[in-house]
Formats: C-alpha cells, structure tokens, sequence
C-alpha cells in the first residue's frame, strides 16, 4: 500500500523574507493546498543553528517567528485546513532527531555544502547545531511521513540526505517494522524535493551569480516581503544588468545571469514562462522592462505586505493559530514517535 500523499515544508524565522522564500517556496505551498494535506512549519529550532548575530536573539526569535506565519497567512495559507506551527511546540522534531543522529553517517554529513557556505573558514568555532542541521531536517519531515516536500533548489541536497536517512532507518530496523504493520517493510517514505516554477533559484540584484539571501550585508541585493513600494521601486531600478537588450528567446539569457534572473523573476510573479516574457520585452532596453517589473512587484506584493502588517499587529491571534496547529501536528507526531521508539526498542513510559 503505498504512503498517503502529504506535503510538509519549513522556513526559518531569520530575519527578512525575500522574494527568493517567496517564488522558491511559498507560491509553491500555497498551490499544493488545492490537491494535498499540507504541513508548514516555522523551524524554530534550524533558526538558532547560528550565531546570535544571525538569529538575534530570544525577542528577534518570536518576533521572526510570528512574522514568518503571518507571510504564509497573508500569501494564501489557510491555517484552518492546512497545519502551521513552529517546530519547538512539538518535541518529536528533536526526539527523532536523535534516532537519526544515530543512522546517519559523518560522511554523509560531510558533503553538505550549505554547511560549509555557513560554516565558512572557521569550522572549528561552528556549532554543533549547525553541523547536525540536515538531520533535524530529515526528522521534520518524517516526523509526519511525509512524502513531498515544496522547497527551492539549494534545499536539493539536503532532500537527498532526508531520503538516506529514511531508507537506512528502513533497512536497519526491517525485521522490527515488518512487526509493526508498515508499508511493505518501510516505515518511512522516501520523500520526494518539489523544486517548480521559473524561480527555484532567485538570484541577488547586485550580483546575478549569488543566490538572494537573508544574510547578505546588502538590503539593495534582495525585495523583502515587507518593503513599501518606494522601497521596491528603488531597488529594481538599481539592480545590476548589462548593456546589451533583452534576447528574443530564452536561449539569449544564458550566459546572461543578471538578465536571467530578472525575467525568471517577472515570470514567476506573472505565472508564464521566461519564454512568454521574452515574447513581450525580447529586443527592448532594461529601462522599460524594469518599469513593467517594479509595477509588477508592487501589485504582487503590496497587499501581501499590507497584510503582514495587520497581523503582526495581533501577537495574540498568531499565538493562538501556531498552538492550535502545534496541537493537531503533536497528534501525527506522537503516533510516529511511538512507533519509532518501539521499531528501535525503546520501552515507553506506560
Ligand atoms: P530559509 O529562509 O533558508 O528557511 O528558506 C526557506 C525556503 O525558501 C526554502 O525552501 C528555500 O529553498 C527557499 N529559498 C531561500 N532562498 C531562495 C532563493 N534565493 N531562491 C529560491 N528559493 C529560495
Ligand atoms: N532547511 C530549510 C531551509 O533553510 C528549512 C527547513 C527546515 C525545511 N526543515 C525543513 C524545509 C523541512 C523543508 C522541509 O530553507
């Protein structure tokens, strides 16, 4: 029999949200609503992986947190049919955690690159947390058996250590599972990376080689969620291109990263292809596609903002949504939790 279908993503709640979480990621949630049950999670836990200059602190923590659900609520999300809550509410994420320390293999560890980015040259004086990142991960996913997982293209290794995991979990213990009534002899599914859309992989504007991040020193590199139009107007028009006009096809963008990025931008925003916008402004100056691309952003993601702001302003209410959705995520999780601890041979407290 196979796994019923289920969705489960994260975000971290470090600092601002980008127009990268939000073509990469979140469009990509909110669709999945419409044919699956779905599971978003503010990592709570991931966010303090790095130093306190990064995740700033115990009131930055809960005050990222709270504005990260109010970004999925005001893009779309519904909190009623749909599960959001923060990681750290349900305690099977570092339970499981744990189990999975113990499966996966330093190795494996090793090749992450997005901990070598982070980590930079001085590993030594990196956390352990941060090291341990991508097993955590692998637990909020399998934590629900989940078997599709909404994220953009950096997060590509990372799926593939979560679905190692899963598979060595499922090997190691298959005369244990096949007592305890699973799948065909796998207790956890192998979770399948959902990586779609013309903007899996937003670039910085000032550099068309650098991913858009949260951590770049430049706020002039990336549109937060939350910039006003003036601000979004501002930042287009000064984002980095070159002289040449935009090519008739798609093929003319490679080779072309800053133009690239710009009409895979306009893209996803406008739900076409890169190629239907070329039908439009191949052949033109960036001068006029830039014009088109701000009024674009600004329809987009004003009101999304807008939004934002109205239910930050409630801390209660967005407290109340992630409780609540902690409670029916805790349901799923204990039934897992249970089972893995009787799999591996735990003896449960009666
Ligand atoms: P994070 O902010 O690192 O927790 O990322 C949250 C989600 O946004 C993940 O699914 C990432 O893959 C996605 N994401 C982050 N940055 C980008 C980017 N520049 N382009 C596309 N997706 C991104
Ligand atoms: N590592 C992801 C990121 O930085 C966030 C994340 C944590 C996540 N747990 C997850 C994404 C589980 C998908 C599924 O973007």
């Amino acid at each position: 029999m196979p796994f019923v279908e289920r969705v489960f993503s994260g975000v971290q709640p470090t600092g601002n949200l980008h127009l990268g979480n939000y073509l990469g990621a979140i469009v990509n949630f909110v669709k999945l609503q419409e044919t699956h049950n779905c599971i978003y999670c503010v990592v709570d836990m991931h966010a303090i992986t790095q130093g306190l200059d990064v995740w700033g602190g115990p009131a930055e923590l809960a005050r990222n947190t709270r504005e990260v659900t109010a970004a999925f609520i005001a893009s779309g999300i519904d909190p009623n049919k749909q599960i959001v809550f923060n990681q750290s509410q349900v305690s099977g994420h570092a339970e499981l955690a744990w189990i999975f320390n113990c499966v996966a293999r330093m190795g494996w560890l090793n090749r992450m690159t997005q901990f070598k980015e982070k980590a930079g040259k001085d590993r030594e004086n990196a956390s352990v947390g941060l090291y341990d990142y991508p097993v955590l991960m692998a637990a909020d996913i399998l934590l629900y058996r989940a078997t599709h997982v909404p994220v953009g293209e950096d997060q590509k290794q990372h799926l593939e250590l979560s679905r190692d995991i899963a598979q060595k979990f499922n090997n190691d213990f298959g005369d244990s599972i096949r007592g305890h009534g699973a799948n065909d002899g796998l207790f956890f599914p192998l979770p399948e990376p959902l990586i779609t859309g013309p903007a899996t992989r937003v670039m910085s504007l000032r550099d068309g080689t650098k991913k858009m991040s949260k951590s770049d020193a430049s706020d002039n590199s990336r549109i937060n969620l939350t910039d006003d139009a003036d601000t979004i107007a501002q930042k287009v028009r000064k984002a980095k291109t070159d002289p040449e006009p935009l090519p008739i096809e798609e093929k003319g963008l490679e080779a072309r990263p800053e133009a690239d990025n710009l009409v895979g931008i306009f893209a996803a925003l406008s739900g076409r292809s890169k190629a239907e916008v070329l039908r439009d402004f191949g052949g033109g100056q960036f001068s006029s596609f830039k014009n088109a691309l701000v009024e674009l952003c600004v329809t987009k993601l004003s009101p999304i903002a807008g939004e934002m702001k109205r239910l930050v302003a409630d801390p209660g209410h967005i407290d109340a949504i992630l409780n609540g959705g902690a409670d029916r995520a805790r349901a799923i999780a204990d039934e897992t939790m249970k089972l893995s601890k009787d799999i591996v041979g735990f003896i449960r407290p009666r």
